[in-house]
């Protein structure tokens, strides 16, 4: 007989909850985990590859503990005055996520975020055995400043996550919501930024907020526009007493040799890699006006993905998306589906496709 879950004396507060579960399909358009579709170019790739091997020769060697050339890496990368102090890195920015709920939630401890959002914000909540709330946004998913501090003072959070811009929604979030959300609590407040880099130049990162305000967190990933998702490096900015607390929670030697010596490698050209982001965001934006004019209701984005509603029956839709070889994402919103910018050639397959399948009605 198999062992079922529920027969081994697993964590009660674990009982009952469900993995991360992205759909993972060998099809050829796959654009339904908001990657970077376009392959990282081939004179990165080079140098990346020379610098992996080199370190190689010194692999059976421990790592920096401290991986201080990729801190002063991000430190130059983000601007802003930082210094490698004010850095942390690990094995995506889920990880950095992981060590901030390890460090300042755990047990008895409880995290807040404005529903919909990233889905692993509860989850990595509750593994590391703190009390997930959600709070509310508006019909059109944006958050308002006042209401927004409120809901955050009425929910006595240790840990706030805003995610800014939003996943799975792609919506904005202004710096004086970032700023209310702040003064209304005592707990750490983390901007996770994982999209920024697709969001219009001239808008303001919450880093420019980060002077003066030891209890805000700005994380960020090269998942996205760095074209970077399968080495798993994510990184955040912050005061640095905060990357001392983090260093209490990480296993010693968190970030390979080899993950350092590749991002550090690519941050090195950090205009090449982020290259594509402007064809990205055309993409994206192309996508918003052809959904629009195909009768669906796109919202605005400032992020590499595009969520629509004014779908009658998503799981239809999807299912005729996977028959002709386009992964999208259904996120659980009734009637709403999400799609991530690709080449300009899978933007084509995707908008091609759904137009032959329809609605779903
Ligand atoms: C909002 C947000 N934060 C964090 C992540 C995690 O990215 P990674 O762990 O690849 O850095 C994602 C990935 O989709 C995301 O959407």
């Amino acid at each position: 007989m198999t062992t079922r879950l529920e027969d081994l004396p697993l964590r009660d507060d674990l009982r009952g909850m469900t993995p991360y579960g992205a759909p993972q399909a060998a099809l050829p358009v796959a654009l339904n985990v908001n990657e970077n579709t376009h392959p990282v170019p081939e004179e990165v790739a080079d140098d990346i590859l020379d610098a992996v091997a080199l370190a190689l020769r010194e692999v059976n060697r421990y790592p920096d503990r401290e991986f201080t050339g990729l801190r002063e890496g991000f430190a130059q990368y983000l601007g802003h005055g930082l210094e490698a102090a004010n850095i942390w890195a690990a094995n995506g920015s889920n990880e950095v996520l992981q060590h901030m709920l390890q460090a300042f939630g755990g047990p008895g401890r409880r995290a807040f975020g404005f529903a919909p959002t990233y889905s692993m914000y509860p989850l990595l909540t509750r593994a590391t055995g703190a009390e997930w709330v959600a709070g509310r946004r508006r019909e059109d998913f944006t958050v308002d400043p006042e209401d927004a501090a409120r809901q955050v003072a009425d929910a006595g959070a240790d840990v706030v996550f805003l995610c800014a811009p939003n996943n799975p929604t792609g919506t904005p979030m202004g710096l004086d919501a970032i700023r209310a959300v702040y003064d209304a609590t005592d707990g750490v407040v983390i901007v996770d930024e994982a999209y920024q880099e697709f969001a219009p130049r001239e808008e303001p990162s919450a880093l420019t907020l980060l002077p003066g305000r030891e209890r805000l967190v700005v994380s960020r990933t090269m998942s996205k526009a760095f074209a970077f998702a399968g080495a798993r490096v994510g990184y955040l900015a912050a005061d640095p007493a905060v990357v001392d607390a983090l260093r209490l929670v990480r296993l010693p030697y968190h970030l390979s040799a080899l993950t350092q010596a590749a991002a550090t490698a690519a941050l090195q050209h950090a205009p090449t890699m982020l290259r594509m982001v402007d064809d990205i965001v055309a993409q994206r934006d192309r996508i918003s006006a052809t959904l629009q004019a195909l009768g669906y209701r796109p919202y605005e984005s400032w992020t590499n993905f595009v969520l629509f509603g004014g779908v009658d029956d998503p799981r239809a839709v999807w299912d005729g998306l996977y028959e002709r070889g386009v992964l999208i994402r259904d996120v659980g919103i009734p009637h709403h589906l999400r799609v991530t910018a690709g080449t300009e050639e899978e933007t084509t397959a995707f908008l091609d496709a759904l137009a032959s399948v329809g609605s779903g009605a």
